[in-house]
């Protein structure tokens, strides 16, 4: 996929040696912040991708900008049979966000799961998270509901739990 004549975004699944690289996206301050994650470490992100690899309810990618691995997106639901699956994760290196990559990589995902028969994806997302609600408008998603959700650094955050159509 290409988003300019000079830059050329894809997905590839996450691989054990993307590690280092989950460890030092999901590290970043603004980005910890964004997501009211905590910091982790490099053993943690090997476990992940181990047990992921191992979980046929989850499909994790790298998003690559001519082949340098810039973010990460999140997959799962795959088990439920409804037809529908969440995206868990959506997250790009600090200096890479706003140039329209994530639109792009989240778009590729879509298509993909449209093609494999998904007909609905649904995200969580904080409600001042002014750029996340952006990408994912430009998306296809639509806000469905609004609710209070305690995150992993302990803070109760208004969300809103967004939808899209696949089949569009
Ligand atoms: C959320 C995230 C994945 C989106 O990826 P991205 O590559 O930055 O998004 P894009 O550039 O494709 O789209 C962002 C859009 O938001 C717009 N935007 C940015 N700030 C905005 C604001 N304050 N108000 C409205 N729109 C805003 C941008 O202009 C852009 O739209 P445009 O391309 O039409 O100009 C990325 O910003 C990120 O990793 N953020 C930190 C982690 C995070 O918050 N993840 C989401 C958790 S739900």
């Amino acid at each position: 996929m290409t988003e300019d004549k000079d830059t050329s975004i894809s997905i590839r699944p996450v691989c054990i040696d993307d590690a280092g690289f989950l460890c030092d996206l999901m590290n970043c301050p603004p980005v910890l912040q964004s997501l009211n994650e905590v910091p982790t470490g490099l053993q943690d992100w090997a476990d992940a991708i181990r047990e992921w690899n191992s979980d046929e309810d989850e499909e994790d990618y790298i998003i690559l900008e001519n082949g340098t691995s810039i973010g990460w997106l999140g997959v799962n639901g795959f088990l439920n049979g409804d037809k529908t699956v969440y995206l868990k994760m959506a997250a790009m290196m600090p200096n890479r966000q706003r140039h329209g990559f994530g639109t792009c990589a989240i778009r590729e995902l879509m298509t993909d799961l449209k093609r494999r028969g998904f007909e609905r994806m649904i995200l969580f997302t904080d409600q001042d998270n002014l750029t996340a609600q952006a990408c994912y408008a430009k998306c296809g998603f639509r806000i469905a509901e609004s609710l209070v959700e305690t995150m992993s650094n302990g803070k109760d955050i208004q969300r809103y739990r967004m939808e899209s159509c696949l089949s569009y």
